[in-house]
């Protein structure tokens, strides 16, 4: 019998290096991002969210006519079929819409005839028709449960600006469809984080993409993640007003209660995320006359630095995009499925990866518990 490998516990994989990528860089200690080598700062300034998709998916910027095409071919995908529309017609209008996400990103392979199909081709085809999908189906359930008739998706627009015209019924403005844009860069990617790698192992069954997306999204949805910026706005409402802050951010760290929107398994300086949406939180806060929400943000911010600020507890990427998208009006249970909507981009960049170079991710556990315990029938218990 060959000899068992020396295994150690790592409880949260925190020191655990899974494989390679090529996709996004992170330094937790200086707070640097970048994608395929791009920082993300440049991006947030000069990229649009297609142009991100094809970097993380291709490894390199597409030339003009590259993502011209490549734009074509997503936005060819936009719309919802008569049977998906039926569906999500049919879902009860007061269901969680992490939830309707989740089972309409799952109901998308139905109507796949590829769905079975492994190649690296098909799963490509299968990610670009769920990240397309994903604002039709956000925007439709939000205006199904407001009782409103559902909005065509306009090919001619480009993702940011085609989820706000769907879900409001009229076209944006520019800083706001822009705002959108810049909120699916700096959301795009971020390592193997804990929804990247629940689609990580799916795919790695050699299940297939719309599994793997599937399970990332359901993994999305925890406060631990992706649903802490929905938590930041509950949060910022409960305080009341600005003379409350000190006591409240006070009492939670006594409490050991957790402030959302700060601290990051990874960064322990500034998320560099939060940098650029905390500028951008502030102009959108200030076009759009939510000053008060902003400046309740910044002063939460001076007190935990203040007070936890040595320990590496800093904003995250939650804290400044929830009063962004408050800002922009979206409803807060539709923070984390805009999350989702541009995290996509990331899910199916290290799901393709993955596909191209696949080991089964299988780790094990320290078993605790006894052996050789006598079974006693029912009767006997
Ligand atoms: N508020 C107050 N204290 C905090 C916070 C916080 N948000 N986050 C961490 N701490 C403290 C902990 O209480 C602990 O203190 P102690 O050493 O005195 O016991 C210390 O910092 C370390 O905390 P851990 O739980 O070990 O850190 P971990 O890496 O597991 O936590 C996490 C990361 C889960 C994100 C945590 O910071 C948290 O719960 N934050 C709030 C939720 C949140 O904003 N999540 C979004 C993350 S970003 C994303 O997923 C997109």
């Amino acid at each position: 019998m060959p000899e068992a490998p020396a295994m150690h516990i790592d409880k949260g994989l925190d020191n655990t290096i899974i494989g390679e990528s090529r996709k996004s860089f992170i330094d937790g200690q200086a707070g640097i991002l970048e994608y395929v080598g791009i920082d993300i700062d440049d991006l947030a300034r000069t990229s649009t969210f297609e142009e991100v998709v094809f970097l993380l998916w291709n490894d390199r910027l597409p030339t003009a006519a590259e993502l011209e095409s490549f734009e074509t071919e997503l936005r060819a995908e936009y719309s919802l079929s008569s049977e998906m529309v039926g569906m999500l017609k049919s879902i009860p209008h007061d269901a969680s819409p992490m939830h309707v996400l989740r089972s309409m990103v799952s109901s998308l392979a139905l109507e796949d005839p590829e769905c079975n199909d492994q190649s690296l081709e098909s799963e490509r085809r299968k990610a670009i028709r769920v990240l397309s999908k994903t604002p039709a189906i956000i925007a439709g359930f939000d205006r199904c449960r407001r009782g409103l008739e559902l909005i065509d998706p306009d090919p001619s627009l480009n993702m940011a600006t085609n989820f706000l015209w769907m879900l409001n019924g009229e076209m944006p403005g520019e800083a706001s469809a822009r705002a959108i844009d810049v909120c699916l860069i700096l959301h795009a990617d971020h390592g193997i984080n804990a929804s990247t790698f629940a689609a990580m192992v799916t795919i790695a069954t050699q299940s297939d993409m719309y599994s793997a997306l599937t399970s990332a999204v359901g993994t999305l949805r925890g406060p631990l993640h992706g649903g802490a910026n929905e938590r930041v706005m509950h949060m910022l409402q409960s305080i009341g007003g600005h003379d409350e802050v000190e006591s409240f951010v006070m009492n939670s760290l006594e409490n050991k209660t957790r402030i959302m929107g700060f601290g990051h398994r990874v960064y322990k300086a500034l998320d560099p995320r939060a940098k650029y949406l905390k500028t951008f939180a502030e102009q959108i806060a200030e076009e759009t006359g939510n000053t008060d929400l902003y400046v309740l943000s910044t002063r939460i911010q001076d007190i935990m630095d203040r007070e936890v600020g040595a320990k590496g507890i800093y904003p995250n990427v939650d804290f400044y995009s929830a009063t962004t998208y408050f800002s922009l009006g979206l409803a807060i249970d539709l923070f984390t499925p805009v999350f989702a909507m541009s995290r996509n981009a990331g899910w199916a960049a290290h799901s393709l990866e993955q596909h191209q170079d696949n080991r089964l991710i299988r780790p094990r556990c320290q078993y605790m518990g006894e052996h050789g315990v006598e079974y006693v029938h029912i009767d006997k218990r």
